[in-house]
């Protein structure tokens, strides 16, 4: 009999060590899911350095808000440590899920561990990391950024397709060591590579702003006065270039040619002024995606490791016809 007493309460013991180990974490199978208005989620966001991530910043501050789910939000500064820092705040105040874009791709692997030990879901948006172990987060829900810039290099590739001549490339990197910057040089440097004739002469980062797209162009404009093309990684780099083209003497689009990717409101009214050539689209819209995420796992579902946003690309004349819907 007292063998059958110190198994049951053995039992009971176990049960209650497993219901504090399931942490702040959502709904599970244990607890069966919160009420939408209960659920509290921390977000880690890059910073503000370009109007992609104002975009992106209000687009899921304000969805979170139409659905009634408490975000708390901080902002990096473009600084993996106030990143983390955030991130280890969160899960000291034992939110139900963290999300966040991680500024660079590498170095997250002990803070991710410590969320799973609490028992919090991570949800990656917008950029990768590079953990070999993917439990470490539930999804990455953003662009394909080498399917980026594939296409922005398939546009170069048509327009100098009869060049007879070197076409000289510059090219504008968005954070060094950030998936978007890394991708993005991949994609286009493949599909370039089928013509001898286009040159990347000169590469450096502009840090995604357009203050770094400026000044950096400026210095690359003096070492390289033959530049053909512009190629930034987004477009407040470009905007920066428009502006350190013509400081120059130089017609953006004419003189100069410029391709960068986001399409955001400034990129996309340039693209229609005819002072950028092509842009290809990264949608800073996924509020909407981060919520379904969430409202899944949080009822037990379980997310593709991969979500991929659907995208497109702009020429003038489409820029011209799409800007007055634009939604940022
Ligand atoms: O990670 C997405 C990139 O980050 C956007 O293309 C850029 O504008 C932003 O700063």
């Amino acid at each position: 009999m007292k063998k059958i007493i110190g198994l049951a309460a053995a039992g009971a013991l176990l049960l209650a060590l497993a219901g504090c180990a399931d942490g702040g974490g959502g709904g599970t199978e244990a607890s069966g899911p919160k009420d939408i208005g209960d659920l509290v989620v921390g977000f880690a966001q890059v910073g503000a350095e370009s109007g992609w991530r104002t975009a992106n910043t209000k687009d899921i501050q304000d969805t979170f808000k139409d659905e009634g789910i408490e975000l708390k939000f901080s902002d990096a500064q473009q600084k993996q440590e106030n990143q983390i820092k955030a991130i280890r705040s969160y899960i000291q105040q034992q939110v139900d899920y963290i999300a966040f874009s991680p500024v660079v791709e590498t170095g997250w692997d002990a803070v991710l561990q410590e969320a799973k030990d609490a028992g919090i879901p991570v949800v990656l948006t917008d950029r990768a990391v590079d953990s070999e172990d993917t439990s470490l987060y539930e999804t990455f829900l953003g662009s394909d950024f080498v399917k980026e810039g594939q296409k922005a290099g398939l546009w170069v590739l048509d327009e100098y397709k009869d060049a007879t001549k070197p076409v000289n490339i510059i090219q504008l990197e968005g954070t060094t060591g950030s998936a978007p910057a890394i991708d993005r040089a991949e994609g286009f440097a493949d599909t370039i590579r089928q013509n001898a004739n286009l040159k990347v002469v000169a590469s450096q980062t502009g840090d995604f702003t357009r203050a770094g797209g400026k000044q950096v162009t400026e210095a690359l404009l003096k070492s390289n006065p033959d530049v053909d093309l512009i190629y930034a990684h987004n477009d407040d780099m470009g905007l920066g270039a428009i502006e350190a083209v013509e400081a120059a003497g130089l017609v953006p689009g004419k003189d100069i040619k410029i391709v960068t990717i986001d399409a955001v409101h400034d990129g996309m009214q340039a693209l229609a002024d005819g002072k950028i050539n092509f842009i290809v689209e990264c949608s800073p819209l996924l509020g909407a995606q981060l919520v379904d995420v969430i409202k899944t796992l949080n009822d037990g579902g379980t997310v593709e490791k991969r979500i991929i946003t659907d995208e497109t690309t702009f020429t003038q004349e489409q820029a011209v016809e799409a800007l007055p819907d634009r939604k940022y």
